[in-house]
Formats: C-alpha cells, structure tokens, sequence
C-alpha cells in the first residue's frame, strides 16, 4: 500500500507547534455565517487532520476491496491494511490486536457486552450498577437486559462537584451486583474516574467491569491492561478518525465464553444445515463486511495522535481547559457543572436568565459551535435539577484566541438575551 499522510507526519518534537498542528486539519479553516469557525464540540464528534482524510480517500482511490475474502491483489492489501489498523489500535491501547473486536463504536461494543455476555448469564436477584454521570449508551442496553433476566439496575451516585464518591461506590458493591459499568471520562462534565482503582475493587468482589473510554481514549494515554477491567469500549469519530468506526477490548476468557451477537459471513469456520462452526475471536464477532475504509482512516487517526504523543495532547487540553474556565467564572450568573479535581477538557454550564438553546444558536451567528441539550445523559441532567446545559468542548486543535473570541461571544450573546 502506498506511504499516506498518516505516516509521514514524524513524532513532533517539544515542545509541540500547535499552529502546524492545527494547520493539519482542513476544515478548521472554513467559515460559518461569515464568521471564521470556532470548532468547541469535539466531546461530541472530533475533526479529522488531512492525513485521516487522504487515508481513506487512498483506499478508495488505490486498493478497494472486500476484506478476508478474495486472494486477489486488491484484496490482499485491503485485508493487510485492515488487519494493520486492528494492530495499530491494539499497541496504541497496550492490547493484543486478538482481544480486540472492531465494531461500529462504543454504542455497538456496549450492546455486544449486554447481549452476548450479560443476556444468557444474569439472572433474577441480579444487579447492574451504573454510575449517574454514564452516557444513555451505558444505561439503555443495561435497562434492556435486565428487562428480559430479571436483573435489575442500580445507581451508583456522584458528589455535587460531580465525582464519583469512592465510599459510596464501594459500598455500592453488594454481593448481588455482578456487573459494573462505568465512564472513564464524563461527556457532560468532564469528571476523569478512577478506573482503575475502581476496577480493582470490583475484581476482589467477582464484579465484571465494563468501561465506556469514548471520551478518554482521544484526550490521554490510555493502558487497557493497567486498568485491569474486563471490557473497554471506545469510539473512532471521537479520536480523529471516521465516523462508524470504535472497538470493545475484552478479556480473552469472555471473548473464548461469548456466544457470537450478529451473525453472517466472515464470522465463520464452516457452515452447513446440520450446523455452524464459528470462527475464533475476535473475527467471530465481526460478522458482514467491516467499514474498511474507515477503520484505516483510524489507524492513520492512531498513527497522527501517536506522533504528537497523548501526553503533550493531555497536557495542552489541560491548559486549554484551565484558560476557559477561568474566563467563565469571570461572568456573573454563569453556573458550571462538573468541578471534579481530575477533569477533562469538557465544560457545561448555564447563563442564568438565558436557555441553553438560545446561547448556543445566538454563538453559531458568531462561528462558534457548541452543544446544547441533555448530551444523552438526561440521568445526569436530572440530578442536577436542569433541562438542558451549553456544553463547550475542547481539543489539542483548538487555541487560546478562540476561547478569548467565545467568551466575547458569550457575553453578546447573554445581553441580547437579557
Ligand atoms: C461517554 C460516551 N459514551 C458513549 C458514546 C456513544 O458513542 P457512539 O455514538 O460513537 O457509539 C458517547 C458519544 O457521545 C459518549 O460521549
């Protein structure tokens, strides 16, 4: 396959130079209503640098074909480059590509955890513990299976600064939970948790672990072996790569005990009418032809963050986030929610006397694009005892100039609503 842009990007020296970084990705360049973008949702889907573009643009161009199948040239190439994003992700997450499954993203990998481990194993008695701040893509398939075993589903609550109290989860942990499902990093607040420590709390009771990495994979350093859960699942779009591309980690004991999800080709060994012998994992869990393209769109996505190194991109959001959060105290009647001492680059808050809706479309008038609603948390939202909040969301992409002309934004916006 030909050399991409997703590989001749060399690792940047430090410190990093954040505007070539920037100048990687095209569309920050665009304007919006006459305005030049301010890009503040990336909690909600990332923007892609040219290299993931071209990477995906080269498949199609160069080497499309279907994978796992033909033993023809093309195909030939479009596996090993399929196969090559698998083993780029695995080191990126210090796993074994084997234990790896490539799904749609975490909703998918979340609802493959639900019914092909929870369903045939759960019983009533059960219980399924959520915490509060967790994403409906870790409550709803959990509601679902308890649904039809007879499980039930508990919450685990957080603390007004909106982290997780480890006594309260803890004690949470009663004989009768057998599975744990858990935010890495809250969408809506921002809250980094303790997975680790929690996860190995969890283990010394027999509790099975499932964490949702969707917002922390693309914002730091991220060791699956070192968090020591028993599923890790996370998002592409989230981490600079295409859209319908993510991936569950399991343990290679439940990936050997679970019976497959969907069925199809690929997944398979042998059928026939008097039965089917399924392929070995993680293949036996990829059935139908995969997002190629997109998941080498991810590997070049992987390639890019690992050039930059994720400890300079944590490191810059940290600074970035510090910067914001400054700015938004500074306005009288502006509420945020989420002051957990560890806390990712997220921010939601609230302008008192102004809807959220209206901040948001006011800010758009002014290029910049944020999040307003309930950011499929209503849970969440619910324990704060509010409809709906702005949610500003940053990346190693974005600058101290734009938070600056935000903040600007903001408060036009506030007055022409007061
Ligand atoms: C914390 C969290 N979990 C799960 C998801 C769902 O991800 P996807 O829609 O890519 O499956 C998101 C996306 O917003 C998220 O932020």
């Amino acid at each position: 396959m030909t050399e991409t842009a997703a590989s001749h990007r060399k690792p940047s020296p430090t410190p990093v130079d954040w505007a070539a970084v920037r100048a990687d990705f095209p569309l920050l360049t665009r304007q919006v209503q006459g305005k030049p973008l301010i890009y503040l949702d990336s909690a909600n889907t990332g923007q892609k640098p040219a290299a993931v573009i071209e990477a995906v643009d080269d498949f199609y161009r160069a080497h499309n074909a279907n994978v796992s199948r033909a033993v023809h040239t093309l195909g030939t190439e479009a596996t090993e480059a399929y196969e090559g994003a698998r083993r780029k992700l695995a080191r990126f997450l210090n796993v074994r590509g084997d234990d790896l499954v490539l799904c749609s993203g975490t909703t998918f990998a979340i609802n493959l955890v639900a019914y092909s481990w929870a369903l045939p194993r759960l019983k009533p008695g059960d219980t399924i513990l959520v915490s509060r701040m967790e994403h409906h893509a870790n409550i709803v398939p959990w509601q679902l299976v308890a649904q039809r075993t007879g499980a039930v589903v508990r919450v685990a609550e957080i603390a007004p600064d909106g982290s997780l109290d480890p006594d309260a989860l803890r004690a949470a942990m009663t004989p009768d939970v057998k599975l744990l499902a858990v935010t890495h990093v809250s969408n809506v607040l921002g809250t980094v948790n303790p997975v680790r420590e929690i996860c190995r709390e969890a283990r010394k009771r027999g509790i099975v672990t499932v964490v949702d990495g969707s917002q922390a994979v693309p914002h730091r350093k991220v060791d699956i072996a070192a968090i020591g859960c028993d599923f890790y699942a996370l998002t592409g779009h989230k981490m600079c790569g295409p859209t319908g591309t993510g991936a569950l980690w399991a343990r290679r004991e439940h990936l050997q005990a679970m019976p497959p999800f969907i069925g199809g080709g690929e997944m398979i060994k042998e059928v026939s009418f008097d039965g089917t012998v399924f392929n070995d994992a993680p293949h036996k869990f990829e059935a139908g032809t995969p997002n190629i393209a997109g998941f080498i769109g991810l590997g070049a996505a992987v390639d890019y963050l690992d050039a930059i190194g994720m400890a300079h991109i944590e490191a810059r959001e940290a600074e970035l986030l510090a910067h914001a959060t400054e700015e938004l105290d500074r306005i009288e009647g502006l509420r945020i929610f989420g002051r957990a001492p560890e806390k990712a680059a997220v921010i939601s808050f609230l302008v008192e006397g102004a809807h959220a809706h209206d901040l948001a479309t006011l800010l758009d008038l002014e290029g910049v694009a944020i999040r307003s609603g309930q950011h499929c948390a209503h849970p969440l939202l619910q324990f704060f005892g509010v409809a709906a909040t702005c949610r500003m969301s940053l990346a190693f992409y974005n600058t101290h100039e734009e938070i600056e002309k935000f903040v600007a934004a903001l408060k036009k916006a506030r007055s022409l609503l007061a």
